[in-house]
């Protein structure tokens, strides 16, 4: 394996999937290996699956690992999505310890966000970009002149006296088998806040919800160019690599 190869995990309450990533280009360099998310989703068995996932690979060097929550210094905080049992976790020294490899964490959507700025929608852009996953919850990635800063967690931004995940995330449509149409407005409103407390430069849409980008982004009005994510499925895992590589505090080095 050579330098420019390092190795990705992103972790999602169903799946955690990992791949080699080309640190020059953000290629998969291997093939993508899932495996469901083991249930209950406590520390331990995790580690398991991380371990197997690095195994599986014969990955022998530092990795990164993208987590769907706050994750401070290694930490595991606001475990909005994942098993509560999360919370404090040093996340960072369990799975270093588990695979015998340096592990670095990052948030998922902090992870995405890097890939995007790095390599996808947010390339060579300055000034305030955020990117945001719509999926079981919402995550967000918040960069000034493409260095991150972690954890902004805007999914939880109050909204109406709701936290706006629970009213306006891709899995709260699924759930009230709402469609486009009546999903967006309340994507919209969400992203006026964000616009009108951050006033970025540019909005990344990523997530599940970006697939289908085509049919609700057209639905959406504000002032604000918004663009989906063109990583979808990988940049979780491609973040996480540039991360564990030591790559992922600037967008580009
Ligand atoms: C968590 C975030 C995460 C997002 C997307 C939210 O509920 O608080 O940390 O990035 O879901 O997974």
């Amino acid at each position: 394996m050579t330098s420019a190869h390092g190795f990705g995990i992103d972790i999602g309450g169903t799946g955690m999937k990992a791949a080699i990533v080309d640190l020059s280009d953000g290629s998969l360099v291997s093939h993508r290996h899932r495996i469901a998310t083991p249930q209950p989703a406590t520390p331990a068995a995790m580690a398991d699956v991380v371990r197997e996932l690095v195994d599986g690979h014969c990955w022998s060097g530092p990795l990164g690992v993208a987590f769907p929550s706050i994750v401070h210094h290694g930490v595991v905080g606001l475990a909005a999505n994942i098993d509560r049992s999360w919370m404090g976790v040093d996340a960072d020294a369990l799975f270093t310890q588990a695979c015998g490899l340096e592990v670095t964490m990052v948030n998922d959507a902090d992870a995405a966000g890097i890939a995007e700025m790095r390599f996808g929608a947010g390339r060579g852009r300055d000034g305030v970009v955020i990117m945001l996953t719509f999926g079981t919850g919402i995550g967000s990635g918040l960069f000034f002149d493409g260095v991150l800063v972690p954890n902004s967690e805007l999914g939880h931004l109050e909204l109406d006296g709701h936290d706006a995940e629970t009213r306006a995330s891709a899995v709260v449509r699924e759930r009230e088998g709402i469609g486009w149409d009546q999903w967006a407005p309340r994507v919209e409103r969400y992203l006026r806040h964000v616009e009108m407390l951050f006033s970025p430069d540019l909005l990344i849409v990523g997530g599940g919800a970006s697939k289908a980008a085509h049919d609700w982004l057209r639905l959406i009005s504000i002032e604000t160019e918004i663009v989906p994510a063109v990583m979808a499925n990988n940049a979780g895992i491609v973040g996480a690599a540039l991360v564990g590589a030591g790559l992922g505090l600037h967008a580009a080095s």
